[in-house]
């Protein structure tokens, strides 16, 4: 594992961003990864911090109530697109996504969840908040185009959950090896 200064890769996480990086937890012994397309990377309580969002409904959720650690995996260079079909399409609640998308763990430095071999740009995150979003603090158009009210929670896509916001304070980066 070859230690980085997150400051050199930020560009790096934010262009990845769009096409979907991993948010990995583990809580009850099961390690499960599900696609973020967003997230907030910036300095927060003056400590590196990098922001999740999860819908309420979402396996990943339930997983970070459980334990409020999580990775983020950033691929560099070329990916099985596989991998992106099964952990943002499925959930960790009817499959087991480490078998399923062909995933490798490796041992983290500081928390309790591992890295991903296959998407190796990691951050070790430990939750210091967590924030409900609620709905009508949102523009209408938002709230109209993000949260359908007619689309049922389980939907792995946009659907009428709102998002909860955790803040992990970045506690290792590295490249996992
Ligand atoms: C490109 C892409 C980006 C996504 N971004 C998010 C996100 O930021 N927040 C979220 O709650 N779901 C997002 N999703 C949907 C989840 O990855 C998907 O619902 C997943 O199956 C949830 O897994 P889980 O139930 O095991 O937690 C995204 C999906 C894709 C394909």
């Amino acid at each position: 594992m070859k230690k980085i200064d997150i400051k050199d890769y930020a560009g790096d996480i934010l262009k990845a961003l769009p096409g979907g990086l991993l948010l990995t937890t583990k809580a009850d012994d099961k390690v499960n990864s599900m696609v973020i397309g967003w997230g907030t990377f910036g300095i927060n309580w003056s400590r590196p911090v990098f922001a999740v969002y999860v819908r309420e409904g979402r396996f990943t959720r339930a997983q970070l109530d459980k334990n409020p650690e999580f990775t983020v995996n950033v691929p560099m260079g070329d990916y099985d697109k596989n991998i992106i079909t099964v952990c943002g399409g499925k959930s960790g609640r009817d499959i087991d996504k480490v078998s399923d998308a062909g995933l490798t763990l490796v041992n983290p430095e500081v928390i309790s969840v591992p890295a991903i071999k296959e998407f190796p740009l990691t951050l070790e995150c430990k939750v210091i908040y967590r924030q409900p979003q609620e709905l009508d603090l949102l523009p209408e158009d938002i709230q109209s185009r993000m949260y359908p009210q007619d689309v049922p929670g389980t939907y792995p896509m946009a659907n009428r959950d709102p998002h909860v916001t955790y803040y992990g304070e970045i506690v290792a980066a590295y490249i996992a090896e």
